[in-house]
């Protein structure tokens, strides 16, 4: 599995202010879009791209434009505050999406939704998932995708755990993960520490 960090004083800066415990939620849906920014820019650092050229107001211009079929996937419901900033960078993306859930008690993820193009196997499939924490929910929905044929899939999580990246590199092996942290370890009910806490209730102010 590919792991990918990333080292940007301005991801830093922003996961900063991601994990204060005093940052308002209007605060933190900026900076969630912010950081997702930076990981959907390193996440499609590699798409594939054609030449040709455009006419500026002097002359002609040699340009490259994309050139892959690119599918957005928020689990819900965090993922959605990243999907902003994923379709903001990349416009001509298809979204779908898996809406899963973390018992409370157990930590296991159940899916209560799922909307997702039937066909991915020539698409460049991001799931969006701000935390990686046991894994489980990254690995029901890579499930999911593997179903539908998908063969290039790139995970975008804000903050990593290790034992969410460890499941999730058993679960798929050749997957590409980013993120913007990779973290100490979860705590008894499995969030991640130091993390940022509940992600969803931040974002939502819930
Ligand atoms: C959070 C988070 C991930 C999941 C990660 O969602 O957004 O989807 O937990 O945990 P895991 O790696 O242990 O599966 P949650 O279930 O809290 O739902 P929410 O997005 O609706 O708040
Ligand atoms: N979900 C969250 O929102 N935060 C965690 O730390 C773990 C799962």
């Amino acid at each position: 599995m590919g792991i990918h960090v990333l080292e940007h004083p301005l991801a830093h800066e922003t996961m900063a202010r991601l994990r204060d415990r005093n940052t308002p939620c209007d605060d933190f849906r900026v900076l969630a879009y912010r950081i997702s920014l930076l990981l959907t820019a390193e996440a499609t650092r590699d798409l594939p791209a054609i030449g040709g050229t455009v006419e500026t107001p002097f002359e002609a211009a040699t340009v490259r434009r994309l050139a892959a079929r690119g599918v957005a996937i928020p689990v819900l419901r965090a993922g959605v505050g990243m999907l902003g900033a994923f379709l903001d960078l990349v416009p001509s993306a298809q979204v779908g999406y898996f809406g899963l859930e973390r018992d409370e008690a157990t930590a296991v993820a159940r899916c209560y939704y799922e909307k997702v193009p039937p066909d991915l196997s020539d698409a460049f499939v991001f799931l969006l998932d701000p935390m990686l924490a046991t894994g489980g929910s990254a690995a029901m929905a890579a499930e999911g995708l593997t179903e539908r044929g998908a063969r290039r899939v790139r995970f975008l999580a804000i903050v990593a755990a290790p034992e969410g990246l460890a499941r999730l590199a058993e679960a798929v092996p050749d997957a590409e993960i980013f993120t913007a942290a990779i973290d100490r370890g979860l705590d008894e009910r499995k969030y991640i520490l130091p993390g940022l806490g509940d992600f969803g209730d931040r974002l939502y102010c819930t």
